[in-house]
């Protein structure tokens, strides 16, 4: 049997990192020996914050917890992981919705390296219906977020509100 502390990964675009996604960081924190907060580098993709943003917003979000760490990669996430010895692909879902598309990419990522394996976890109710893009759209409106996302990022959303 192999001792060695289980290295897994959360990976995500976290524009911005919810209080959805911290629940799930911290669950699985526990599970594993590291828990690596992976941010997905996609140039096709518009976001509001830099990568450099999303970065110092989620090691913010996350500082209460010891064995987190956060990285950014490009290109494939299992050839991120085969690189990195890294044996967990941890993934939430908040609802029925969720599952189909989690289970094709779990199916994908199996097909393309066996050896790796896709944890999913289920999100507290409570942050069933938050999206990145949901938040943004009702910060927009003035709604009140606070209990939606980390302090930090309420702060920097403030910030950006007149660019969105
Ligand atoms: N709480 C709150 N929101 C959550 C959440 C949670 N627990 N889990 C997911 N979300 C939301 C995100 O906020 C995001 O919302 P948005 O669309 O409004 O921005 C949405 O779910 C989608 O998440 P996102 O992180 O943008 O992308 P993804 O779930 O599609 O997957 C990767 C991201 C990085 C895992 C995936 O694209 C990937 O692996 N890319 C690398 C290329 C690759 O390997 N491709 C092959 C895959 S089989």
């Amino acid at each position: 049997m192999n001792n060695k502390p289980i290295k897994a990964i959360f990976a995500g675009t976290f524009d911005p990192i919810t209080n959805g996604h911290v629940d799930i960081i911290e669950r699985a924190s526990k599970l594993f020996g590291e828990l690596q907060i992976g941010i997905l580098i996609n140039p096709n993709k518009k976001t509001l914050f830099t990568i450099e943003e999303r970065l110092n917003l989620i090691k913010k979000s996350t500082e209460h917890i010891d064995n987190v760490e956060v990285i950014f990669f490009e290109g494939l996430l299992i050839d991120y992981c085969k690189k990195n010895d890294i044996k967990v692909l941890v993934r939430g879902v908040r609802s029925s919705a969720d599952v189909s598309y989690e289970l094709q990419m779990a199916h994908m990522n199996k097909e393309l390296e066996e050896s790796i394996e896709t944890v999913i976890l289920p999100t507290n109710t409570k942050y069933s219906f938050i999206s990145s893009s949901l938040i943004k759209e009702v910060l927009n409106f003035d709604a009140n977020i606070d209990n939606l996302v980390p302090k930090c990022v309420l702060e920097e959303l403030k910030k950006k509100r007149s660019t969105l």
